[in-house]
């Protein structure tokens, strides 16, 4: 046999066990940049796809563009931060597709300001959303799993899951309680089959940051600390949870996941190229050919 034949088998099989064919999945936050790129994604693969955010008319546009490319896909306007909203979500989905299988939190929002600055309607708001809504939908959704024999969740944390961010305090502390949330619910909920991780996107080019990267200096300052030296998309991350959501990824559970252009695997704080030593942080030379 031809090296070539040999690997074709395991290739195809590995194709099938990306494909999410009669499956159905939640995207919260469906209409921003990266649940937006998610829903696509895991449509592609053949999911069916409920989508959620509160402003019907985004939901709709993007609705249209993924049942033009043949997925079975629904609305389901809802704020998250809304108790009554927050608990009839998962009914609705149950009532429309018979089923849910997959689960993915993804509305989020940041605040930017100094903590002293923080008030107690910006510390509620960020953690109903981006908190206590995850944790509600992941008890609303398990039963649902437990009758299927399987499920997943997926949590769009942040780096600030596992590390400091000045600036952004709430918001950090809502993405690391994301983190706990992952690795608790994987272990508690592994005997119904329910796998359960967090996706940690880095520095991403969205609607959330735009303004960000507008600024020359703050983009430049981003950029030396991403050693791939550009900012990601959504589709980067939609990628990694299409495939946490497929039979390929059995055997992963509570594990949170960069899609950060390798920010994480050095030390954040540090420019790309620098080295500690003796006499402080040195810019290493460029070792590319003139
Ligand atoms: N952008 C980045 O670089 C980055 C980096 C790390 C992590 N993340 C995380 O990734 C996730 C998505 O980020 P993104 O950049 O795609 O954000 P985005 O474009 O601002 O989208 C946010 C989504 O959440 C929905 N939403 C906001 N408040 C809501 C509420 N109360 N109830 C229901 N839905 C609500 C928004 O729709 P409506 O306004 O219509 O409700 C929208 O669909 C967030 O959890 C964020 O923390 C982003």
């Amino acid at each position: 046999m031809s090296p070539q034949a040999d690997l074709r088998g395991p290739a195809a099989m590995a194709d099938a066990e990306l494909r999410l064919d009669g499956r159905v999945a939640l995207i919260t936050g469906a209409s921003g940049t990266i649940g937006g790129a998610i829903a696509e994604c895991l449509g592609g693969a053949g999911a069916a796809i409920a989508l959620n955010a509160r402003s019907t008319e985004a939901l709709q546009v993007l609705e249209s563009e993924i049942a033009n490319r043949g997925a079975s896909v629904a609305s389901f306007a809802a704020n998250l931060t809304d108790r009554r909203d927050l608990e009839s979500l998962v009914p609705q989905v149950l009532a429309q597709f018979g089923r849910l299988d997959i689960l993915v939190n993804c509305a989020g929002r940041v605040h930017r300001m100094d903590t002293l600055d923080v008030g107690t309607a910006d510390y509620d708001e960020i953690l109903d959303l981006n908190l206590r809504a995850p944790f509600v939908l992941s008890q609303l959704v398990a039963p649902e799993m437990i009758r299927l024999g399987s499920g997943r969740i997926i949590n769009i944390g942040s780096l600030t899951t596992v590390t400091g961010l000045a600036g952004i305090t709430v918001y950090a502390l809502s993405k690391a309680a994301m983190g706990q949330l992952t690795r608790q619910l994987a272990i508690e909920w592994a005997q119904y089959n329910i796998l359960v991780n967090c996706v940690m996107p880095g520095f991403l080019r969205t609607k959330q940051t735009e303004e960000v990267w507008a600024d020359s200096a703050r983009r430049r300052w981003m950029e030396r600390r991403i050693p791939l030296g550009r900012g990601g998309s959504g589709s980067d991350v939609a990628r990694l949870v299409s495939f946490l959501a497929s039979p390929a990824s059995g055997y992963i559970t509570g594990a949170c996941i960069p899609v950060d252009g390798g920010i994480m695997a050095g030390m954040a704080g540090f420019d790309v190229g620098d080295r500690g030593d003796a006499k402080g942080a040195v810019r290493t030379q460029s070792r590319k050919p003139a």
